[in-house]
């Protein structure tokens, strides 16, 4: 029953959910994923339950083929699809691809609106009826499990949609893709034509109806509900909405609009929502598209509260301003980005969650110079509180200085690096280290002068300043034990600023937490300078 649309206990009817992050999602431009990261990703959309993953169009590369080989092989759990056009070739390099998955699926398209018949394929309609239900049969010696496309369903005549899918139904297609290729429609007509499809042609109740809808309109995700409502079982959905053009609909934010409103929609899905916000990070991350911040469901803003009132209402309870829970896509404990209507509730629980314990003396110290700040700079971040609670409450200069740093790389060389800090107390301290470049080689030289074994999370560098001399900004995440914690340095000398940084991380982990951090190891680590 599940193959139709299996109904719950609840009553609600399960809906299917087909990712094309890999295949129309990287359509994007500018998207390129490697080998290896189209494994990555297909084994994370594994881990998040989707049902169907659209791996890629084998046609199109033999690295492409490969990719999507290795997923077939790899990825157990969805079903593994590949995209192929009405023709013969097409559809047996997707079946090569896809032939030692659990469960494969070929997926035919060709165009279907007299737009794209007259002057894409510039061929009769009834030829290329024909040929469509020429490639059904011909996928059809190699699998049941076939899907059919007629491109630019939404700008066809209907009455050559009813005929065509009435064919390709006949001929062996078991999912009907409806793919509003252009993000033309609206939701109403849209889901009056999901519903004309489904009760006149005959035959549709023994496949699943799908829709695959894109964004040029914004529409995307409405579209796909409406569809849903009016008897899609399918839906095809990218991971942060990435796609051709303005892309697809948004995976995470179907699965979430059909969970938090299942009063409304009565649906539901496999999906495993745990895995919803480390899956779009990864895809974010790796395809190099970033998500915006106020994108619904998985941007950084989408638990966000910045004015007072909102912040007050969710230390209280969250549900006064929160309907989606942070903790059910996997995502970190709601995030107050403060600003100058911020109270001092929000600011104190903020400096909590970072670990400071202040008393009320302390807390008007900072409260004010947060105000000062907040009237400069719109949104403050726990970075910013951090800062501000180093620079106000410690009157202590850094425990470790920059003294001396010598570096060695080259194409023949092993990389190594020389570093003397000098302590808080006068006491000089120098190591050397290898590592494999210059700058890991200095930050493993620094990891052995205070044994402290920090590992670095993440690194960026920025220009900021133009033309070849420009002051590098190097921005570093580390993590010790259960803190993490970021530190900033400039130069004009990248390798420097690296060091910088790493030290300028190093000194606050050490501020905050007290000297009880620095191992005995650099008790030992006098330097002889
Ligand atoms: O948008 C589209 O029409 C497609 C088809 C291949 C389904 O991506
Ligand atoms: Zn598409």
């Amino acid at each position: 029953m599940d193959k139709q649309g299996s109904i719950q206990g609840n009553g609600s009817e399960r809906i299917f959910l087909f990712d094309s992050t890999l295949r129309d999602g990287e359509q994007t431009p500018g998207a390129r994923l490697s080998h290896e990261e189209k494994i990555e990703v297909a084994r994370q959309l594994g881990r998040l339950g989707v049902d169907i993953i659209e791996a890629g169009f084998p046609v199109s590369s033999p690295g492409e083929k490969q990719a999507v080989q290795e997923i077939a092989r790899q990825v157990k759990g969805p079903a593994i699809c590949a995209l192929a056009r009405a023709v013969p070739g097409d559809i047996d390099e997707a079946w090569e691809a896809i032939k030692d998955a659990e469960n494969p699926r070929l997926h035919v398209f060709l165009g279907a609106s007299d737009i794209h018949m007259q002057h894409k394929h510039k061929a009769d309609p009834k030829i290329l009826l024909d040929q469509a239900v020429s490639a059904v049969k011909y996928a059809r010696q190699f699998t049941t499990n076939i899907e059919y496309s007629p491109e630019d369903a939404t700008r066809a005549r209907e009455e050559y949609l009813y005929e065509l899918i009435e064919a390709v139904i006949k001929a062996g297609a078991t999912t009907i893709n409806i793919p509003d290729t252009v993000g033309y429609a609206v939701p109403e007509e849209f889901g009056a034509m999901i519903r004309r499809l489904k009760e006149k042609i005959p035959g549709m109740d023994k496949t699943i109806l799908s829709v695959h809808c894109h964004n040029d309109l914004g529409m995307a995700v409405t579209n796909s509900l409406e569809a849903i409502k009016n008897g899609a079982r399918q839906v095809e959905c990218n991971i942060n909405g990435i796609g051709e053009r303005a892309g697809n609909a948004a995976l995470e934010e179907i699965a979430v609009a059909l969970r938090i409103r299942q009063n409304y929609f009565s649906y539901h899905t496999n999906l495993n929502f745990q895995e919803i916000y480390r899956t779009s990070r990864l895809v974010s991350k790796l395809t190099g598209i970033a998500v915006p911040s106020n994108k619904a469901v998985v941007g950084l803003n989408a638990f966000a509260h910045s004015s007072g009132i909102h912040q007050d209402g969710v230390l209280k309870n969250k549900e006064t301003y929160e309907i989606i829970d942070a903790g059910l896509i996997g995502g970190t404990a709601a995030q107050m980005c403060l600003t100058a209507r911020s109270g001092r509730h929000a600011v104190l629980d903020q400096l909590n969650k970072l670990g400071f314990f202040l008393d009320d003396q302390q807390l008007e110290v900072i409260y004010n110079h947060f105000v000062n700040l907040a009237d400069k700079k719109k949104e403050i971040y726990p970075e910013d509180l951090e800062a501000l609670v180093l620079d106000h409450l410690s009157a202590t200069e850094p425990l470790y200085k920059l003294d001396y740093l010598q570096t060695v790389s080259g194409s023949k060389s092993i990389p190594a690096a020389v570093i003397r800090l000098i302590k808080e107390d006068g006491n000089k301290i120098e190591e050397m280290a290898v590592g494999s470049g210059p700058i890991d080689a200095a930050y493993n030289a620094i990891n052995k002068i205070t044994g402290m074994p920090i590992t670095l999370e993440k690194y960026a560098i920025n220009a900021v300043t133009h033309g070849r001399d420009a002051l590098g900004e190097v921005q570093v995440n580390m993590a010790y034990q259960d803190r993490t914690i970021t530190g900033r340095g400039t130069s004009t000398d990248i390798i420097e600023a690296s060091v910088k940084a790493y030290l300028n991380g190093l000194n606050k982990l050490l501020k905050i937490n007290g000297s009880d951090l620095i191992s005995n190891h650099e008790q030992t680590k006098l330097a002889t300078s």
